[in-house]
């Protein structure tokens, strides 16, 4: 028998995410890398083979990302864990008993009037402000946090002592005619220094007791007409002040057909869901369900968004797990409790730790108009100070099947009537049929009680952003000791198994004496049950980094021993032990590590 042959995805040689590019640790989290540079940890991403930006070789294109062969073994993961967590195998409901979810994977170009009844059309827009120096766009609602990561205003901030409000006119003066040259050439400061800095040193010493926070420095700084415009806030990329914020619809359109018209016109969908309410009558009717609920669906969402940031967590093509679960208005509150509660725990069991996840109830100047009440799951990602959404649970009430029934003109089939509550209750009433009964002007509530628009509740999570989650959370850097006993530092990925790309790597110690041959038996008895990867290149010592590196939990090594009585060593990737164990076994041992904990 041949070794298998090296499936040679791995990278070869070992790669350190400096920890002196990460700033202070955050209080409590001694352990873990609080703040990541982006930029270096993109760079770790793409090394390893987890994403790589798209179209690279020509420039890339700002939004869009690529997963490589590690990359997309995880997000496969990802989402077969919630299909089968929350679809094939939801935990019991609030009242114990099992809870009915089915599956859906619908067009991403749908007739867009689907888009007009969502409100897309109308009103799924950001704030933006353009520059009239270099044309870009800004998110308005972010325009400080992306001041805050732009190159000038992290040049210049060297200049300027926020917490006393104190800078030094000549130092500003030199940047301006140097670095900023460069970096900010349409700022007023740069552009006008000596007119910039005395409106500055105007408000400066007219107020000495409440010096400016960086927030004013910055308009002042961007400021060249005081008199005329005000104070003036600057373009991220070139420092030019920027203009008015509109609203700038984030659909991508496109046509369907060759006639590029009006008429012909489509829209990429910006979020799975609506699929899953326009077919809401459809899977009633081929299933028979009933209430309550839920629909699931996984897919790609495509999204205008003005400022594509931080690594893959802000993009224009992603990919979305939601789910529409239906239900009685009564009963609504509860399951919103429920799926809030369940979704947070489900990160949890993929081995985020809780104190890094945050749920966070919508405030009233936040929440959709429609919405009886909205959680942000949100996560410490190392990119930012402040939790930012992993997903959204939402109670959308009636909203979504009430407008698609207004603007299908197919009102009948958006109203659900419970037969089964109705048929219960039948003693109470004259009459069995529902039509008649209604002729006797029943109250309203009493009729809601069996014929209604059910609500929604919305658990809508991102696969890119959870798996960009999952890799913050699994970076990790410790010492372990070398082959000579000496300390040394490893990079590891400390996936959940679950999650984890490669489930185990099979090494034979040397390749003789049929440690080769017995290696492949393995490998091949477990290839068919899990994605398993085979090393016989360089010393054992290394094969074991570049899987730690790899987050693979599980190596298992073809020893002498192994060739007498058929066992061999599982080494657990995070404590390092060494187990000795039945080759017979050694699937047992992966199973068990892989068997869901929700
Ligand atoms: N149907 C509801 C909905 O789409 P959302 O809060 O806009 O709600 C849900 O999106 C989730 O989709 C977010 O919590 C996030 O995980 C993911 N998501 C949204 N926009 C994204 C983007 N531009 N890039 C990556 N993920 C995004």
């Amino acid at each position: 028998m041949t070794a298998p042959p090296d499936r040679g995805y791995l990278p070869g040689r070992s790669l350190s995410l400096t920890r002196a590019t990460q700033t202070e640790g955050r209080a409590g989290d001694a352990d873990v890398p609080t703040r990541i540079d982006m930029a270096k940890f993109a760079k770790f991403c793409k090394d390893m083979g987890f994403v790589y930006q798209s179209s690279e070789i020509y420039g890339g294109i700002n939004g869009f990302w690529d997963y490589g062969p590690l990359g997309v073994e995880l997000k496969r993961n990802i989402k077969e864990a919630w299909w089968q967590d929350m679809v094939r195998n939801p935990p019991p409901g609030p009242d114990g008993q099992e809870i009915r979810m089915v599956g859906l994977d619908c067009s991403i170009i749908m007739n867009p009037k689907v888009w007009v009844a969502s409100g897309h059309v109308a009103t799924f827009a950001d704030p933006t402000r353009k520059c009239p120096g270099c044309g870009k766009f800004t998110r308005a609602d972010q325009l400080w946090a992306i001041l805050a990561e732009s190159e000038w205003m992290n040049s210049l901030i060297q200049e300027f002592t926020p917490a006393t409000g104190q800078y030094d006119t000549h130092r500003l003066m030199k940047w301006a005619r140097g670095k900023g040259q460069k970096l900010a050439p349409n700022l007023a400061l740069v552009k006008n220094p000596e007119v910039t800095l005395s409106f500055l040193a105007t408000r400066v010493n007219g107020q000495p007791d409440a010096p400016p926070s960086l927030q004013e420095f910055t308009r002042y700084v961007a400021t060249e007409q005081l008199e005329a415009t005000g104070l003036q806030e600057p373009c991220p990329a070139c420092g030019a002040p920027l203009g008015e914020a509109k609203q700038v619809s984030l659909m991508f359109e496109s046509h369907a057909g060759l006639d590029k018209t009006d008429e012909s016109k489509v829209y990429l969908r910006p979020e799975t869901a609506q699929g899953i309410f326009a077919n809401y009558r459809n899977v009633l009717d081929s299933t028979r369900l009933k209430l309550p609920f839920g629909i699931a669906q996984v897919g790609k969402a495509f999204r205008n968004e003005v400022t594509p940031r931080n690594f893959t967590f802000r993009s224009r093509e992603f990919e979305q797990m939601e789910i529409e679960f239906f239900c009685h208005p009564a009963e609504s509150q509860q399951w919103y409790e429920y799926w809030r509660d369940l979704r947070k725990k489900w990160y949890s069991t993929l081995g985020i730790r809780s104190d890094n996840l945050k749920p966070r109830e919508q405030g009233k100047d936040e929440i959709a108009f429609y919405s009886i009440g909205t959680t942000d799951i949100e996560y410490l990602f190392p990119f930012s100070d402040d939790p930012q959404e992993l997903e959204g649970v939402a109670h959308r009430g009636a909203y979504d099947l009430t407008q698609h029934a207004k603007h299908s003109g197919v009102n009948e089939k958006f109203m659900y009537f419970d037969e089964e509550r109705w048929n219960a209750d039948a003693g109470t009433r004259t009459t069995n049929s529902f039509k008649e009964w209604m002729k006797t002007n029943p109250p309203a509530a009493d009729v809601e009680k069996y014929q209604f628009t059910p609500h929604v509740i919305e658990p809508s999570a991102g696969a890119d952003r959870f798996t960009l989650a999952v890799l913050c959370e699994a970076y990790t850097e410790d010492k372990v000791p070398d082959a000579k006993g000496n300390e040394e530092t490893r990079i590891v990925m400390k996936f959940h198994p679950r999650l984890a790309p490669i489930k185990a790597a099979i090494f034979p110690l040397v390749n003789k004496d049929g440690m080769p041959e017995k290696a492949t038996e393995l490998y091949r008895a477990l290839k068919p049950y899990f994605n398993v990867f085979f090393d016989d290149k360089g010393a054992v010592g290394r094969r074991y980094r570049r899987q730690d590196e790899a987050g693979t939990p599980f190596c298992i090594t073809i020893d002498g021993q192994t060739m007498q009585d058929d066992t061999v060593t599982i080494r657990d990737r995070d404590t390092l032990k060494q187990e000795r164990v039945k080759m017979s076994d050694v699937r047992g041992v992966i199973e068990k590590a892989l068997t869901p904990g929700v």
